[in-house]
């Protein structure tokens, strides 16, 4: 799995046109749809704020454990954000418990691996907030989606300045983000092709209900009209 120079942005430009052209689909044919997305993304924001926790934990510079601070209020203003969404939307947010969760610096193995995992996502997120704020079709969601993308933007900066300071070999740390770059890269085209899917399956099932429908209860009928006169 080699990442060109051309692949990494058409793969970031085609996940914003899909945002952009299934959210409102899926919204439109779905109706708990909406609070399920937002469900989604107050969880996974919540699951930041710990991963900053974590991270917070191991940070021997103060001035660095200073930003992870930072970021990690930032994402738990984030999940409140959502939850609010969701909740006026009648709809309730469970998170996971702790240990039902995946420690990034546990999985990237060193704090450098994790600043530079971490760094290389808050970039994707930023640019899937800004498609995701100009795909919703809600006034309020919008306006969120557009606020956090601004401070996701700023984790993105904070995580790079991070990372130079507990890894100053500029060469190891260019290393380290390509890799987590990569690694992203494959794991974003695996849950983007099961959402194709998803997606595509309850169009498929919604067009046999339009087609096949109409028949069913014409038949329907004429068996219920026989019966009665016979
Ligand atoms: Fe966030
Ligand atoms: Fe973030």
């Amino acid at each position: 799995m080699h990442e060109s120079g051309t692949l990494r942005p058409m793969i970031v430009w085609l996940r914003k046109v899909l945002i952009r052209l299934l959210l409102p689909v899926s919204w439109f044919v779905r109706r708990r749809r909406p609070v399920e997305t937002l469900c989604q993304f107050a969880e996974t924001e919540s699951d930041s704020g710990w991963q900053f926790l974590r991270a917070f934990d191991q940070c021997p510079d103060p001035v660095q454990r200073a930003h992870l601070f930072h970021n990690l209020l930032e994402e738990r203003e984030h999940a409140s954000l959502f939850t609010e969404l969701v909740e006026r939307r009648g709809g309730r947010v469970r998170l996971s418990a702790e240990n039902g969760r995946t420690s990034l610096l546990e999985q990237e193995g060193t704090l450098p691996a994790f600043l530079a995992y971490v760094h290389a996502g808050e970039l994707d997120i930023a640019h899937e907030f800004g498609a995701y704020a100009r795909a919703v079709p809600d006034d309020d969601v919008r306006t969120v989606f557009e606020h956090i993308k601004e401070e996701e933007d700023g984790h993105h900066s904070n995580l790079h300045g991070a990372l130079l300071a507990i890894c100053p070999d500029r060469a190891k740390a260019a290393a380290l983000v390509s890799r987590a770059r990569r690694r992203r890269t494959w794991r974003a085209f695996q849950r983007g092709s099961k959402r194709i899917g998803d997606t595509f399956l309850v169009v498929w099932l919604i067009a046999l209900y339009v087609v096949l429908g109409p028949f069913c209860v014409l038949q329907g009928r004429r068996r219920l009209t026989h019966r009665a006169r016979s």
